[in-house]
């Protein structure tokens, strides 16, 4: 087989409508050129996060309806608690009603000023986590990670030699813990091997630094494990899962990916000690110890996803997916970041649109570009979301200008994303038609979200 087909049919479905293009641009001027902003129903096919926005399935729906929602040492709990405990072999967990949340309740207890966090890439919320309580959030990822033409297997690996220098110079008593991202979402949804997650494991064990996995697309970076790492490729999924968390003494996970949930998170632990720790912060944030942030009827949507997210067919057929979408998008004319990540596609405005520098926003004017002309959303990941000033007050372009396109899992079919890889293509054929922008009102931190752009005349 060279395409495996989705293992679901389809049962309800959802009208999606594509405004007319006079619309679009007035949407697009009263967001300030914010796809944050625009209303989501003005959207046709929406690739602005995987997060939270999969279609759930019927075992999922039916498994709302047996929510417990009794307070304390509800029968959801338990049902929860038995999935999570049985994927990753670990003891202690704690919901929670997102991922940042679980990082929220782990570093507001182990990140404290002067000690420094390494991972491969933190993602965004982590990172702020870990530098809200003080830590430094360092990214250690293999050099082919930042290379996005480099069509390598595992480019969400972590640099070995730069965390054993890192362990090395700071000790256990600088390093709190270790994180690793699977797959690697700020670097493009590129997987880790299992390889190198022992590895990095073995690394902490020598220096004493627990190690923790971000898990939100444990499943996926397992079914790249299997298909790019010969050792493993007669384990099953969740045999290669359980491998990836006996590495771990804990784990952070946002249930809105791989858990298959609209909403939801958890961690899990080892130690017992910590995990007392941790509930107590829990409590504090999120609700008593059986439910966290979560209603009973989330916390079986959840377990039944988890245990479906595990099935291979599934994720032949997701991965697959994006993957295909990728080439489409090549074979439109789009340069993209490759090899295709798990979740995305990742364009490259840098090749898209070469007569717009760094200072106009290129990603931005490529994310602008695919919502006018198409009606499709996805988010910049470039100078506008990072980009830092000089001390004159000047922008220092990022060295990236993409535009990620996450792909929701079991919402859209091949047929959506080819229509979004032909926008992609006119877009690219006439670029010249499309120019940068100036960013003309925005927030002191994170102003992607609410920042507003004009076009430069
Ligand atoms: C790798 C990674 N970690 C953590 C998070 C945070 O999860 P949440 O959005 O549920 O807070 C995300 C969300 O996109 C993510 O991709």
């Amino acid at each position: 087989m060279t395409q495996w087909p989705e293992p679901y049919r389809i049962k309800m479905v959802e009208t999606i409508r594509l405004t007319p293009k006079e619309e679009r641009i007035r949407l697009l001027e009263k967001a300030g050129y914010n796809l944050f902003q625009v209303p989501a129903e003005a959207v046709f096919v929406d690739l602005l996060t995987d997060s939270g926005t999969g279609a759930m399935s019927d075992r999922q729906w039916a498994a709302l309806m047996r929510g417990d929602e009794s307070y304390a040492q509800a029968r959801s709990w338990f049902r929860f608690y038995e999935v999570v405990k049985g994927i990753t072999g670990m003891e202690h967990v704690l919901p929670t009603h997102q991922g940042r949340a679980a990082e929220n309740i782990l570093f507001s207890t182990l990140s404290k000023p002067g000690l420094v966090i390494p991972s491969n890439n933190h993602f965004d919320t982590t990172r702020a986590n870990v530098e809200f309580f003080g830590a430094e959030a360092v990214d250690l990822v293999v050099p082919e990670g930042k290379d996005i033409h480099a069509k390598l297997p595992f480019k969400g690996n972590m640099d070995l030699n730069l965390l054993e220098d890192l362990l090395r110079s700071r000790g256990r008593a600088g390093i709190p813990i270790c994180m690793l991202t699977v797959t690697n979402n700020t670097g493009g949804g590129q997987p880790v091997s299992l390889e190198n997650i022992r590895a990095t494991s073995a690394l902490c064990r020598k220096y004493g630094v627990p190690f923790f996995l971000d898990a939100c697309r444990f499943a996926e970076n397992a079914y790249f494990i299997k298909q790019r790492e010969p050792a493993c490729a007669g384990m099953s999924i969740l045999e290669i899962a359980r491998a990836m968390f006996d590495c771990a003494d804990g784990a952070t996970m946002s249930a809105k990916k791989d858990g298959l949930g609209n909403i939801g998170g958890f961690l899990a632990l080892r130690d017992g000690d910590l995990a007392v720790q941790l509930k107590n912060a829990l409590i504090l944030r999120e609700g008593f110890p059986t439910y966290g942030g979560l209603a009973g009827r989330d916390l079986e949507a959840i377990a039944a996803g988890l245990e479906e997210v595990t099935e291979e067919p599934y994720l032949a057929a997701r991965v697959g997916q994006v993957a295909r979408f990728g080439e489409a998008l090549i074979a439109n004319g789009m340069p993209i970041l490759e090899p295709t990540g798990g979740h995305a596609v990742y364009l490259d405005a840098k090749g898209a649109f070469p007569h717009i520098p760094g200072e106009a926003y290129p990603a931005q004017s490529l994310t602008v570009a695919l919502y006018s002309e198409g009606g499709v959303r996805g988010v910049e990941i470039g100078s506008f979301m990072f980009g830092k000033k000089d001390p004159q007050g000047k922008l220092v372009p990022s060295a990236m200008e993409l535009v990620r396109l996450a792909v929701p899992r079991r919402v859209y079919t091949d047929n959506h994303l080819g229509y979004v890889a032909e926008v992609a293509g006119e877009i690219v054929r006439h670029k010249e038609r499309f120019g940068g922008f100036r960013i003309v009102e925005e927030p002191p931190f994170l102003r992607h979200f609410t920042a507003k752009l004009a076009p430069l005349a």
